[in-house]
C-alpha cells in the first residue's frame, strides 16, 4: 500500500461508485462490501438510521455475490493503481474457504477481509467472532483456500476482543482489522416501535470511535501481526489517535457517507501533520502514545 489510508467496507460500495467522485487511486487500499456466495438483497427497510453522532444500520449484506464480483468488478479493478481487497462473509466455514478459493488468484484482488463480525445477518458473521475458537477455524480454513494476504475483522461485541485477536493470529491471519459495528437499537415512541425492521442494527460513526480506539490500543499491545484500525474516523486527527494508539493503517467508513473526499482529506492531513512535525516514517507515529 502506498500510504495507511482505506476505506470500509459497505461504506464505499465496490469502489467503481466513488471513482466517479474522487481520485481513488490516490488510496492505500479498497476494501469492497462485503461479498458472499450467492448475492442477497439483504434486509428489509427501514434499515438506517442517523443517530447523535452516529449511524445504525441494519443492511444485512446486500451485495451481488461473489460470482458477479468476479466477472462485472474485478475487471475493473485490475486496471487500477490502488490495491482492493474483499471483504468476505460466509454462513458456514466451507462457504468462507470456498469464497476465499474462488478469488484467489482472481485479476484485480489483491487480498481478502474475512469478515467474523458482521451483526446483521442471521446465520455466520458476528457468530463466529464472538468465539475465539470459531474464529481460529474460520481463518484456518480460509488461509488454507488462498494465496492472497488475510486481514480477519474482528467485532467489538464479546467480552474480550484481544482474546479473539490472539485466535486467529495463531491461526494464521496476516493482518487484523477492528472494529465492526456495536449492536444497537432505536424506539419511535409515537409507533411505540423498534425503528429498524430487523429491531437491532450496527452502531458506527463517530460516536463509537472512543470505543474503537481503546480496543486498536488494547490489541495492538497482544498481537505481532499488523493491526488496521477503524470506527468513527472522521479526520486526520481522528486517525492519528489510531495510529498512535498501535495502528498500522485506518479505514474510513461511515464518514465518507457524509463526504466522499473524507479519505483524502483524512490522508492530506495526515501528510501535513507529518511535515509539520518533521517525520519521515509513518513508522515513527505508530504506537507512539503507548504507556
Ligand atoms: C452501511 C454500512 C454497511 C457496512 N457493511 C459492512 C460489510 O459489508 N462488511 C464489513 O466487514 N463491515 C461493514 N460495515 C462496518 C464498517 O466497515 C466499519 O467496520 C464500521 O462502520 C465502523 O467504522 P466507521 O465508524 O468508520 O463506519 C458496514 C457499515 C455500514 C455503516
Amino acid at each position: 500500500m502506498a500510504n495507511p489510508v482505506l476505506t470500509d467496507p459497505g461504506t464505499f460500495g465496490y469502489g467503481t461508485e466513488y471513482a466517479q467522485v474522487i481520485d481513488i487511486q490516490r488510496l492505500g487500499a479498497i476494501i469492497c462490501k462485503g461479498i458472499t456466495l450467492r448475492p442477497r438483497l439483504g434486509n428489509p427497510q427501514p434499515r438506517l438510521m442517523e443517530t447523535a453522532a452516529g449511524l445504525l444500520n441494519s443492511v444485512g449484506l446486500q451485495n451481488i455475490g461473489v460470482e458477479a464480483l468476479i466477472k462485472e468488478k474485478a475487471p475493473i479493478c485490475a486496471d487500477w493503481r490502488v490495491p482492493v481487497l474483499v471483504n468476505i462473509c460466509g454462513e458456514t466455514i466451507e462457504e468462507y474457504a470456498e469464497l476465499a478459493s474462488m478469488l484467489d488468484g482472481v485479476a484485480g484482488v489483491s487480498g481478502l477481509e474475512v469478515n467474523i463480525s458482521c451483526p446483521n445477518v442471521a446465520r455466520g458473521g458476528m457468530e463466529f467472532g464472538a468465539s475465539p475458537k470459531a474464529a481460529a477455524e474460520v481463518t484456518t480454513a480460509v488461509k488454507a483456500a488462498t494465496t492472497l494476504p488475510v486481514i480477519v475483522k474482528l467485532t467489538p461485541n464479546v467480552t474480550d476482543i484481544a482474546e479473539v485477536a490472539q485466535a486467529v493470529t495463531s491461526a494464521g491471519a496476516d493482518a487484523i482489522s477492528l472494529i465492526n459495528t456495536l449492536v444497537g437499537m432505536a424506539i419511535d415512541p409515537v409507533k411505540r416501535r423498534p425503528v429498524l425492521a430487523s429491531i437491532t442494527g450496527g452502531l458506527s460513526g463517530p460516536a463509537i470511535k472512543p470505543v474503537a480506539l481503546h480496543m486498536v490500543y488494547k490489541v495492538a499491545q497482544k498481537v505481532e501481526v499488523p493491526v488496521i484500525g477503524c470506527g468513527g474516523i472522521a479526520s486526520a486527527s481522528d486517525a492519528l489517535e489510531f495510529i498512535m494508539a498501535g495502528a498500522c493503517a485506518i479505514q474510513v467508513g461511515t464518514a465518507s457517507l457524509v463526504s466522499p473526499r473524507a479519505p483524502i482529506d483524512v490522508l492530506e492531513g495526515i501528510q501535513r501533520f507529518m511535515e509539520g512535525e518533521g517525520i519521515v516514517e509513518l513508522s515513527e507515529l505508530i504506537g507512539a502514545a503507548r504507556c
